[in-house]
């Protein structure tokens, strides 16, 4: 489907950003910048705005979720906005029972833990999302609005860490219930990651629809698995979730050039997964979001030198010295250049307690550092 006039996409706003060259495989003069979490609780301004609102009444009102979207880029000058919301908002308004405690992460009222219990849950129906969802377009045109020709990113959960808030009930270290239930009940358990995949992708398909240039899917537990778990219990269904968006497009009209059509980039990012990076790419990824364990050379080599990488500042070096941080910047950057193409950002989200200022020098190190280049 071609996305319409309007979206700053087709409208060739944002099409020509250096975040959609970048992830389009063009290396622009200037690497891009922006960072996982950069919209939260690290901003003063943020926890300003927060007092009194419980997290997920904020994700529904779209003034605050708009507001909070754009802190970030005024403040850093950062080349992207992402969108804010949580990966358990899409669960929440299909009916799941599910909240977001403070310092903890989402919690469900029951956990998913039997074939009847996924039978129940799934009994829920996803296209009462495509009303439901309204709230969250009105947000992100909201802030499309405002970013002008700053690319606003939508994201959502995989369908594997999704399933695991679910089946564990809450946040979970092993998340040995998960990869039980995927060994144990088979169907039940390609059940839920079907339901999940539906749910999580209509999610991602509304914030494009409404104006976002760009779609990660972030499958952050997924570091959890086995590649042969991976690939054959979980990767189809996050295929299923990225085909949401996988067929819109729009057309860039060069000068002089014929129109071409372009697929709406999606990143693909998860945590400790340096073992399933080609598969998180396999399944339809334009680019890789790579963690800060593995480094960005041996990331490309491991995906044939053909990919467009994010990362991976590692987020604890956010509080060491400026020296060591910008060595650790300039290391990543470089390894960066082994890529395609490269968009810097962290290694998993910015730590609350982050000092603001580090992330606005940071932005402005990788804009000298690369333009020098
Ligand atoms: O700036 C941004 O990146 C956009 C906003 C965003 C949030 N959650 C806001 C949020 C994004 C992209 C997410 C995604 C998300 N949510 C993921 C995937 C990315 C990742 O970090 O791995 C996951 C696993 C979740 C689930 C979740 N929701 C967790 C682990 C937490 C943090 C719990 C805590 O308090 O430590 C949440 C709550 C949440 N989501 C907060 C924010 C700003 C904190 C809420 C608060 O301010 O109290």
């Amino acid at each position: 489907m071609i996305l319409d006039a309007q979206h700053p996409l087709s409208s060739g706003l944002t099409a020509d950003s250096r975040l959609i060259q970048a992830y389009q495989g063009t290396r622009p003069a200037v690497t891009p910048v922006w960072f996982m979490r950069q919209a939260g609780r690290s901003l003063p301004e943020y926890r300003e705005l927060r007092v009194g609102t419980r997290m997920l009444d904020v994700c529904l009102d779209p003034e605050l979720a708009s507001e909070i979207s754009l802190q970030p880029v005024r403040r850093h000058q950062v080349d992207a906005g992402i969108f804010f919301s949580d990966i358990v908002v899409p669960l929440k308004l299909v009916g799941v029972d599910v909240s977001i405690v403070a310092g903890k992460g989402p919690v469900l009222g029951k956990a998913v833990r039997t074939r009847a219990d996924v039978d129940e849950l799934t009994a829920l129906d996803p296209t009462l999302l495509d009303t439901a969802l309204a709230p969250i377009s009105a947000a992100v045109a909201l802030a499309v609005s405002q970013l002008g020709s700053t690319p606003l990113i939508g994201f959502a959960g995989a369908p594997f860490t999704l399933a695991a808030y679910l089946v564990e009930g809450g946040p979970s270290k092993d998340h040995i219930h998960a990869r039980t239930l995927m060994h144990a009940e088979p169907e039940a358990w390609a059940k839920l990651m079907a339901w999940t995949a539906d749910v999580t992708g209509r999610f991602l398909r509304a914030q494009v629809l409404a104006g976002a240039s760009a779609a990660q899917l972030f499958d952050s537990w997924a570091g959890a698995l086995s590649l042969a778990d991976y690939a054959a219990s979980v990767a189809p269904a996050s295929a299923a979730a990225i085909a949401h968006v996988r067929d819109l497009t729009y057309t860039v009209r060069g000068a002089g050039d014929e129109p071409t059509d372009r697929n709406v980039p999606i990143v693909h990012f998860g945590v400790g997964t340096g073992e399933l990076l080609k598969e998180m790419h396999n399944i339809g990824a334009d680019v890789v979001g790579v963690d800060y364990r593995v480094p960005l050379d041996e990331a490309n080599r491991r995906l044939g030198g053909a990919v467009p990488l994010q990362g991976n500042v590692d987020p604890a070096l956010l509080a060491a010295p400026w020296s060591v941080l910008e060595a650790h910047v300039r290391d990543v950057l470089e390894r960066g250049r082994t890529a395609p193409s490269h968009v810097l950002n962290l290694g998993h989200g910015v730590p609350p307690d982050t000092d603001p200022d580090v992330l606005t020098r940071l932005v402005s190190l990788v804009h000298d550092v690369s333009a020098a280049d």
